[in-house]
């Protein structure tokens, strides 16, 4: 695959403006996942709150889903995993990145973004990070932005990850919600390519007055956290499960026939869905039924995780990888629904070759070297700031420590102004 990159060696500025006015595709080049030790089974459940295997089974599909229970594991170590494992598949360096983006309801924190933790982990000095909230459907909003990004020119790598810790937000009283849900994170790489094909189409809704249906009710500015909140459980996943479910059947197959429509395909034309993976019976009723897909056109994985959320949808794309379920050359549709409520589909020709050669070892040295590196840096410039602070006292204090930082800073206020790259 010929990448357009604009960090091609030895391309001058003319050289890059001719690649530039080739047609420029937005490729899938890398794919990894990460998921949590602890396996949480139905029957564990059943020991929790008045449900059984046999329900959860019937009603959902779901057999067993992963949970973060390590303080080890949480949304941004999971993402930060998921992610050096794209760019592993990749085999391209984290520095080449230009845009970081985060799918998640379940933010390592409410500030700063779950993005800016990968980007720092990763050592990705010269890329933009940002969160992305659109609940189950916010990785293929990932992927929209992603493809918009790079057919612009504006970026020619952007990690999408898709990452959460939702069994930290549920009430563990609620049998209506605490069987549904698993914790994980899936990432790809997009990058730019001059071969046609990739991300052909995205297709994006969202329908506020379903907001009550599926929410996290206290935490934000409408319910700071109080005594309160916490005694009422405000912190937790609230949910009309079978309001939930009738919208989730029409968004899935109306988001997908769009998608494929956009795409200048027919429904005959795809090779595989891989839809959000929350309910066997929500898929069965849209894609199956409603699309008359046949079931073996349609990857589901759910008994083993549960609802990951904006995992899911990578997550499943990376095992129908691994399966041998996406060939170079076949027609792919995600599809997913969620809170807000979101839905988004994207149909995508995939060009990337799933058969990798193992890297060398010293390659995977180099990478794992970069990550030290990148993380040495980082706290050589947290304790370099806070020493800067310390030593300096405040800024514009009428003593001659306090002028002389007043000097410091505007110097390198002006240096950051004019040096060539904006790196800071
Ligand atoms: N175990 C045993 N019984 C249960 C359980 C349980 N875990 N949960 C509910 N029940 C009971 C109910 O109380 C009800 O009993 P009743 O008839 O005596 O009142 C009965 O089972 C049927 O309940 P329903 O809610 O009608 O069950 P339904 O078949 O609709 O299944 C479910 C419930 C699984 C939640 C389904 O509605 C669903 O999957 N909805 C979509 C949810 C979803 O996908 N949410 C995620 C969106 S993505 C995101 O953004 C996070």
């Amino acid at each position: 695959m010929s990448n357009a990159t604009s960090h091609q060696p030895g391309m001058n500025g003319v050289g890059r403006q001719r690649a530039m006015l080739r047609p420029r595709y937005a490729q899938i080049v890398g794919w990894g996942t990460a998921l949590p030790e602890r396996i949480v089974t139905n029957d564990d459940l059943a020991r929790l709150v008045d449900t059984s295997d046999d329900w959860i089974r019937s009603r959902t599909g779901i057999q067993e889903r992963r949970m973060a229970t390590s303080p080890k594991e949480s949304t941004a170590t999971l993402a930060i995993q998921a992610a050096r494992e794209a760019l592993r598949v990749a085999d391209v360096p984290a520095s080449s990145l230009d845009v970081v983006i985060c799918a998640t309801t379940s933010p390592e924190y409410l500030c700063p973004s779950t993005a800016c933790l990968v980007q720092n982990a990763l050592g990705a000095p010269r890329a933009g990070a940002f969160d992305l909230n659109a609940a189950c459907s916010g990785f293929v909003y990932g992927l929209s932005v992603a493809r918009s990004l790079v057919l612009s020119g504006d970026a020619d790598y952007v990690l999408v990850v898709g990452a959460e810790t939702l069994t930290r937000f549920l009430d563990w009283t609620d049998r209506n919600t605490c069987i549904l849900f698993g914790d994980g994170a899936g990432a790809v790489l997009v990058a730019a390519s001059h071969e046609p094909g990739g991300i052909l189409s995205c297709v994006l809704g969202s329908d506020g007055s379903g907001s009550d249906l599926l929410m996290v009710p206290a935490g934000g500015s409408a319910h700071p956290p109080t005594m309160e909140t916490v005694a009422n459980r405000m912190h937790m996943l609230r949910m009309d499960g079978k309001a939930v479910f009738r919208f989730a059947v029409q968004a899935m197959a109306d988001g997908t026939r769009d998608a494929v429509a956009k795409a200048g395909l027919s429904l005959a034309e795809v090779d595989l869905v891989i839809p959000h993976q929350a309910n066997v019976r929500i898929i069965q009723s849209s894609v199956v039924k409603q699309l008359k897909i046949p079931e073996q056109k349609v990857f589901v994985n759910l008994e083993r995780y549960g609802n990951t959320s904006a995992a899911s949808i990578p997550i499943a794309l990376c095992e129908a990888i691994e399966a041998g379920r996406v060939r170079p050359g076949q027609n792919l549709v995600l599809a997913g629904f969620g809170a807000g409520l979101t839905w988004a589909a994207t149909a995508i020709h995939w060009c990337a070759p799933v058969e990798r050669t193992p890297a060398p070892w010293w390659k995977d040295a180099q990478r794992e070297a970069g990550y030290q590196l990148a993380s040495a840096r980082s706290t050589w410039r947290r304790l370099a700031r806070r020493a800067y602070a310390d030593v300096m006292g405040p800024a514009d204090a009428p003593t001659v420590r306090g002028r002389l930082r007043t000097a410091i800073d505007a110097g390198r206020s002006a240096w950051q102004t004019h040096k060539p790259s904006s790196r800071r």
